[in-house]
């Protein structure tokens, strides 16, 4: 069975055929990260005119490299949320579109949902159940997915998400946008035990996380460094940042890996990009005896695949949506 899937959540805008869940025929990414470095983020209105001006083009790639067409792909999968509003609502018109005029089933996919699917890609042996440690710009989880598309979540970020932490961060050292590879590359100069950053933990939530404190811990130390005149080293700022970061998380998986049992760990979502998170964690978990799955880097970040993966489990269960999907900023997960 053939999906076209369609992500326009945020800043890219991209359009994928995947075969019965697991088997990538296009993959297909216009990324707008050169429209956006200009402002340093995303800016919403023009992220919503980009994918509107490249959708159509990406869409046909998706179709021409999988050698199909609309006529012939089987459903159309689309994320309907989370995400920025008027992003999602571009690839939702598009898709009920498509749909509607071919008569083909329509299914609606929650955007993390699609960031665990990205496993089911890359690691055909990959079911639930399983533990998911879920890190994006917008969202820091630690959850079970119990079956396909059903989550149980048991830690969550109280403040901001880990890649939020990264890129607000980022902005502060003067690295810009985007945050997460820039503060990477940036550590791989620097010392990560130069400047001692504090890894928050919530009293009575083992498996929550916050990242405020860290990140203010880098700004009073900027702002401390600025008003006594030393210079910073924007590379020990960010390597020491990150192994905060990565300990926090990798802490709290373990922990979690241990309570509950688990001998699978799932990593999802555009932090699990980064190496020095994957490196620590494939450590941890060989000492643990966990098996690691992660998808490679361009499965992490944003991508229509993952949402055709997602999708194809859906459309098995008959979750289909109807002509009112609509977008949904704050779609919660499970
Ligand atoms: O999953 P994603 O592409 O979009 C959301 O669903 O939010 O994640 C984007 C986030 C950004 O915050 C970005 O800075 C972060 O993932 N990210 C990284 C890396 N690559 C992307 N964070 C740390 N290291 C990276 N290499
Ligand atoms: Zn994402």
């Amino acid at each position: 069975m053939n999906i076209l899937a369609i992500e326009t959540s945020c800043d890219e805008t991209a359009a994928a055929v995947v075969a019965d869940g697991r088997h990538i025929l296009s993959n297909i990414i216009s990324s707008q990260v050169p429209l956006h470095t200009l402002y340093g983020g995303v800016v919403p209105e023009l992220a919503s005119r980009a994918h509107i001006e490249r959708i159509d083009q990406v869409v046909q790639e998706a179709l021409k490299e999988a050698g199909t067409t609309l006529e012939a792909v089987d459903a159309i999968a689309v994320t309907y949320g989370s995400g920025l509003v008027g992003a999602l609502l571009v690839g939702v018109a598009y898709a009920k579109a498509l749909a509607f005029g071919l008569k083909k089933p329509l299914i609606g996919v929650h955007h993390i949902e699609g960031h665990v699917a990205a496993n089911f890609l890359a690691h055909p042996e990959l079911e639930p159940p399983f533990l998911s440690l879920i890190v994006s710009g917008g969202h820091t989880n630690l959850a079970f997915m119990k079956d396909y598309g059903v989550f149980e979540i048991i830690g969550r970020t109280r403040d901001d998400a880990a890649g939020e932490a990264f890129d607000k961060v980022a902005r502060a050292i003067g690295l810009g946008y985007p945050g997460g590879p820039k503060i990477e590359n940036a550590a791989r100069e620097g010392n990560p035990e130069a400047i001692h950053f504090p890894r928050g933990k919530v009293d009575e939530a083992p498996y929550d996380f916050t990242f405020s404190g860290m990140k203010s811990a880098v700004l009073n130390y900027l702002n401390h460094a600025e008003m006594t005149g030393e210079t910073v080293s924007r590379a020990d700022v960010a390597a020491s940042f990150q192994a905060a970061a990565v300990e926090v998380l990798v802490s709290r998986a373990m922990a979690a890996a241990r309570e509950f049992g688990q001998d699978k760990l799932v990593l999802a979502g555009g932090v699990a990009a980064n190496g020095a998170l994957r490196a620590a964690l494939q450590e941890a978990c060989d000492k643990a005896g966990v098996a690691l799955y992660a998808p490679p880097l361009i499965l992490c970040t944003d991508n229509a695949a993952m949402i055709g993966a997602a999708g194809y489990y859906r459309y098995l269960k008959g979750d289909l949506a109807g002509w009112d999907l609509n977008a949904v900023p704050y779609l919660e997960l499970g």
